[in-house]
């Protein structure tokens, strides 16, 4: 008997220059920055000189976003003069995507033309004198879901997209963080330095689980970021990743809730707005593209 015809899914490298492909059509703007706006601080994309709003949905192969607080598009356009591409809202392990799922996108921006990633999140601060609304530019992170094997590099290598080995030691870019203190000092913003720990999530952290993440040197806590920092750290992109502390995650802190997350972010936004900007304007003083 014949078999019914599966329907066949490209390798990565083609899904990657079909959604390429797709958005070439909205518009020719090639981005120099990617940019992730994580949750409460999509606010950011309203101030771009919008060429091009895709939805997720109608570009191939992007997965669509399910989480309140977290809008579903892709953004191209001029921030600041800057050729930026926003992911408007960003895919999490916890929605039940493949970690290759949650960083398509990624790989995307970086076809598109993109050398740099800007990388935001809100997380969970685990040093008791941290403040909400703090940022954290992190220096470094601890990939929990990866050392117990999920990881977005997991399967065959392409080598078109990257080494089989990617080293994580230069993770994020010394330089670049070193610019965003600056900036923030001149705005105003608290910004500590710290190690971003990565749980699969949904579920907030019990505190005993939050006291274990204390001892393992990290200094703040989210369900997000670390995979799309492999995987643009993979195809070579430098990489700028910033937390705001929506909230204390102390083991004896109050229970945390997603609406004080949104919340924080509302309250910094234009702050937080404001150092983007200046990023960029020197981003784009500073490098080519
Ligand atoms: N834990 C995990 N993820 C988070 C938190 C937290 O406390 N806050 C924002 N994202």
């Amino acid at each position: 008997m014949a078999q019914p015809s599966q329907p066949t899914v490209p390798e990565l490298y083609e899904r990657i220059q079909q959604a390429v492909l797709a958005i070439r059509q909205a518009t020719d703007l090639r981005p120099a920055i990617g940019l992730i706006l994580g949750s409460g601080l999509s606010a950011l994309a309203d101030d771009m000189a919008t060429s091009a709003t895709l939805p997720y949905s109608t570009i191939p192969f992007f997965p669509h976003s399910t989480v309140e607080g977290h809008r579903g598009e892709l953004v191209l356009g001029h921030l600041d003069g800057c050729p930026v591409v926003v992911m408007r809202g960003r895919f999490h392990f916890y929605e039940g995507y493949t970690l290759e799922q949650t960083t398509f996108p990624v790989r995307v921006m970086q076809a598109l033309g993109a050398h740099t990633l800007i990388v935001t999140n809100a997380a969970g601060g685990l040093r008791p004198d941290w403040r909400v609304g703090d940022l954290m530019r992190i220096v470094d992170h601890i990939n929990l879901p990866g050392m117990a094997g999920h990881h977005p590099l997991r399967g065959p290598n392409d080598p078109r997209l990257g080494p089989r080995f990617p080293a994580m030691t230069d993770a994020y870019d010394a330089e670049l963080g070193a610019l965003a203190h600056a900036l923030a000092a001149e705005i105003g913003l608290r910004m500590h330095d710290g190690v971003y720990a990565f749980l699969a999530g949904p579920s907030f952290e019990t505190p005993a689980e939050l006291r274990l993440l204390q001892h393992l040197g990290a200094d703040a806590v989210g369900m997000s970021t670390v995979p799309e920092v492999i995987v643009a750290r993979h195809g070579g992109m430098r990489v700028l990743g910033l937390s705001m502390i929506s909230n204390i995650a102390t083991p004896d802190a109050p229970p945390a809730n997603h609406e004080e997350v949104l919340a924080a972010g509302e309250a910094i936004k234009p702050q937080f707005t404001a150092l983007i900007k200046r990023l960029l304007r020197r981003l784009s003083a500073t490098t080519p593209g």
